[in-house]
């Protein structure tokens, strides 16, 4: 045996993180074990008997009849659904299959712009025809503040032929738009609306958290149960209520993404998480709450910190408080030296960092002690990088939505070749380029290269806004379908 197998490297990876003995202000929720159900602290060896898949006697996900069928029965009456499936591929499986059932190719779709990248993928798999709608922007943290209802309806009335409205609630920086008047007017015009929730499922359960999406009259919506819940990462549900979605095509599509052998540990946490916040639910966020309003308090005080509120979103938007945004644009800090400086320095780790912003997540597994030196650890930073005057660029407008000449699945299937930058006015597309900030896609596949574009993308080169989505990070070339 060569010498170099004795490595484990993910292993040795996970060891060496576990002995950093961080605060954790991220998901999952249950914060290496802290908010898990007591079962599984309890059941020792018993966990690894527990690892099967599919055998006599137990259940079937794709098609359940016993225990895995009564345990989604149960989260569907938890949530206020007619349906809940299980998943073991996360969200992102559960939006593709709802994608797929939706739409056939060339199909069309309302999808807000900064979709996260599972829809975009989904966009792919069901070739449906995107219509995008550009979200708002939270210009003092540079980020996307919700799609409006009136733009969706805007859209709706210009394509009577579209399948359905997919929107984003909340998104990744807790902001929640009005989704009841979103529902009424999707629904007024026949279609169905369906939820990207990955980051509400905690929302039900405490009456200081926007609404449920099902609540507010979605037709679907899909949670990482992982992120906000209390379950194993990986595991998500997809609901379903009313009338308006095909629960056969739904099953279907779901066997078609997810595994032949889903793990019965994935299932059972989503039973165990389901169980936990359905008796504990409300006391368990009870004491998140109280922590995040301690948090934000504390982070208001300090020089040259700004917090996201609620007074910075458009009217009937809502802002879930366990989600903090930080921005250190007044310390001359970017969200990427502030998440750094608060990992090497001061033990704590973030959800996620922006060009401008870091975003902290209070979960029913965070502890005060997570929140102390978090807090002490923004108050040394904030004392020791306070220069009166220091700002951080400012990035331009995101652009128009270029015109589209192909569906991303078309453009994805294309033969495709690699052109400088500086030469590919009115050529296709066959990638996303997203820059950050805003994490906006500026084009996506399919649609067409304009100067003003190759001019952004000139700018951005160099600026300290970095890009996503591309083959070649540093943008000297693009992928484009070559015809
Ligand atoms: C807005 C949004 N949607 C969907 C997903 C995909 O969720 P999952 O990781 O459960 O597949 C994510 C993941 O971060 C997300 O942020």
């Amino acid at each position: 045996m060569q010498q170099e197998q004795q490595e484990i490297p993910i292993y040795a990876a996970l060891l060496k993180h576990l002995a950093g003995g961080y605060a954790h202000l991220h998901v999952p929720a249950h914060r290496q074990g802290q908010a898990l159900p007591s079962f599984w602290k309890q059941s020792g060896q018993e966990i690894f008997k527990m690892d099967l898949t599919e055998l006599p006697g137990l259940d079937n996900l794709h098609q359940p009849g016993g225990a895995i069928a009564r345990a989604q029965a149960l989260a569907a009456e938890l949530y206020g659904a007619e349906r809940t499936f299980f998943l073991v591929n996360g969200t992102t499986a559960g939006l593709q299959a709802l994608l797929m059932a939706l739409c056939r190719p060339g199909e069309k779709l309302v999808v807000p712009r900064d979709s996260h990248r599972s829809i975009l993928a989904g966009l792919v798999l069901s070739g449906a025809d995107p219509v995008y709608i550009m979200p708002s922007m939270i210009a003092e943290f540079g980020i996307p503040g919700g799609t409006k209802a009136e733009s969706t309806a805007h859209v709706l009335e210009r394509n009577d032929t579209v399948r359905g409205v997919l929107a984003v609630y909340p998104n990744y920086y807790g902001v929640s738009a009005g989704l009841e008047d979103l529902a009424r007017l999707v629904h007024q015009a026949g279609k169905p609306l369906v939820i990207d929730e990955a980051h509400g499922a905690h929302f039900p359960f405490h009456p200081r958290l926007p609404k449920g999406a099902l609540a507010c009259g979605a037709d679907a919506a899909v949670q990482s149960m992982h992120k906000m819940g209390g379950s194993l990462t990986q595991s998500s549900l997809l609901h379903l209520r009313g009338d308006r979605l095909n629960t056969g095509l739904v099953a279907s599509a779901l066997a078609l993404l997810q595994t032949s052998s889903p793990s019965y540990l994935l299932l059972l946490s989503l039973d165990l998480a389901r169980h936990q916040m359905a008796v504990g639910g409300r006391n368990l966020l009870d004491r998140s709450m109280e922590m995040a309003y301690e948090v934000r308090e504390a982070l208001s005080q300090i020089p040259g910190l700004r917090v996201l509120t609620e007074q910075h979103l458009s009217a009937g938007h809502a802002l879930d408080p366990t989600r903090i945004t930080i921005s250190g644009a007044g310390l001359g800090l970017t969200g990427y030296r502030l998440a750094g400086l608060l990992a090497e320095k001061h033990g704590v780790q973030v959800e996620m960092a922006d060009f401008y912003n870091v975003v902290a997540v209070i979960s029913i597994g965070t502890t005060f002690d997570d929140c102390r030196k978090f807090i002490r650890g923004l108050k040394e930073i904030a004392r020791l990088f306070a220069r009166p005057g220091k700002r951080l660029p400012v990035f331009p407008e995101p652009l128009p939505i270029p015109a589209k000449r192909m569906t991303p699945r078309q453009a994805w299937f294309s033969d495709t070749r690699k052109v400088p930058l500086a030469c590919c006015t009115g050529l296709i597309s066959a990638e996303w380029v997203a820059a950050h900030p805003p994490g906006i896609p500026v084009i996506c596949p399919g649609e067409e290269f304009t100067p003003e574009i190759v001019e952004y993308f000139q700018l951005l080169k160099g600026s300290g806004a970095f890009v996503i989505g591309t083959a070649d990070g540093m943008l000297e070339t693009v992928k484009v379908v070559d015809r």
